[in-house]
């Protein structure tokens, strides 16, 4: 794709993966996303920052070649294939360029991509002269890998950022932001930077004293406004109070009781979301867990376990850590069930209190409704609502 500039000598050089429809195998995108780099052209020298997808090398390499772009360093902010991807091939072309990153990326770069080449290993703060622009390195780990850093522009105040503040959002209009790039964002953090959250809002920190005139990630839109989405990550990173209701359904019984505590906590004016996990994708309900602080584990029992659609997103819930401080089990089951003590050994990475179960043997009757009214209070209780 044709370069566009976003500044004097600085060029979004990304590209665009506008059919892209998960990420990981396991995150669904429903506006696709980019691989952005960015070419930095100093009176002295050229920069790349980051690259693309493996597939999309030789989009990249067209768009360098229209440039004439004479590449002396490649900066890999994050060693992950979808933005290191092409570094092999540009290495082939530019056989001189260093390829700069934190020590952990150099390494992880020459495990992944096996490459051989000129590394220069930067340390927190180190700058890099380009003649009339100056590069500085913040090293920011666990966004979203151990490796990462971004860069910052000093004379134009613009910080280039990878993974950190990304959204997966293919869009021709790089300079603007969309009507739903928070929601976006936010399913983003939810999949890539929840496990990190404390890591997220350190690194959040170290980089708000800088005067960032516009951010640069290496996903979705150039955010013009920096306030707006480092506002959005203050929040995500500080947890909420919502009441997550995870559940799904074989014949009725656990549907029952899922409406029935829905309405009691809307009714006791709690912010409450049921997710049925087996009809809605993954990235849905993980964005929905970015402001909970109660999970319901509402499942059938099959064969003395939960679903395993239940049983699939607490493992992925287990593995993402959101800020959950409580969890309730709910469920029906014919003859017996293990179904709380499962929930228990799925969610073991959490330091969370359970609340009460409430397990129905067959078709909830008043009395076992009545028990999820008194969960409904619980819930209210802890939360401080
Ligand atoms: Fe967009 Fe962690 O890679």
């Amino acid at each position: 794709m044709t370069a566009k500039r976003i500044a004097d000598g600085v060029y979004y050089t990304g590209t665009i993966d506008w059919d892209r429809r998960t990420f990981d195998e396991l995150v669904t995108l429903p506006r696709g996303t980019s691989y952005n780099s960015y070419l930095i052209s100093g009176t002295s020298a050229t920069a790349l920052i980051d690259t693309t997808e493996p597939s999309r090398a030789a989009e990249l390499l067209r768009t360098l070649e229209e440039m004439d772009a004479d590449i002396k360093y490649i900066i890999s902010q994050h060693a992950e294939q979808d933005h290191s991807g092409t570094i092999p091939e540009l290495l082939e072309i530019y056989p001189e360029a260093e390829v700069i990153g934190t020590p952990a990326c150099i390494e992880l770069l020459q495990e992944l991509l096996r490459i051989n080449g000129n590394f220069r290993e930067v340390k927190d703060g180190e700058s890099l002269s380009l003649g009339d622009r100056t590069l500085r390195f913040i090293v920011t780990p666990w966004v979203h890998w151990p490796d990462t850093m971004v860069t910052y522009l000093e004379e134009d105040g613009i910080l280039f950022t990878c993974d950190f503040f990304g959204s997966h959002i293919a869009t021709s209009d790089i300079m603007e932001t969309p009507d739903d790039f928070l929601r976006e964002a936010k399913r983003y953090y939810a999949h890539i930077m929840m496990p990190f959250s404390q890591m997220v809002a350190s690194n959040l920190r170290k980089i708000s004293e800088l005067e960032v005139s516009m951010i640069a990630p290496s996903h979705g839109p150039v955010i013009s406004e920096p306030g707006l989405i480092m506002d959005a990550y203050d929040t995500w990173t500080s947890g909420g109070d919502g009441v997550v209701i995870a559940y799904t359904t074989m014949h009725g019984s656990t549907r029952v009781m899922v409406e029935r505590l829905t309405e009691k906590l809307m009714e006791l004016d709690v912010s409450v979301r049921p997710v049925n996990v087996a009809e809605h994708d993954t990235g849905e309900f993980l964005t929905e867990l970015v402001d909970a602080s109660v999970l319901v584990v509402a499942s059938p029992t099959v064969l003395t376990r939960p679903h395993p659609a239940i049983a699939s997103v607490l493992y992925l819930v287990n593995a993402l850590r959101p800020p959950l401080r409580h969890v309730a089990v709910m469920g029906s089951y014919g003859w017996g069930s293990l179904i709380e003590s499962e929930v228990r050994k799925l969610l073991s990475n959490l330091n969370v209190e359970y609340l009460e179960s409430v397990l129905v043997k067959g078709l909830p009757v008043e009395e076992d409704l009545q028990r999820v009214d008194e969960l409904a209070m619980k819930i209210k209780g802890v939360n401080g609502w």
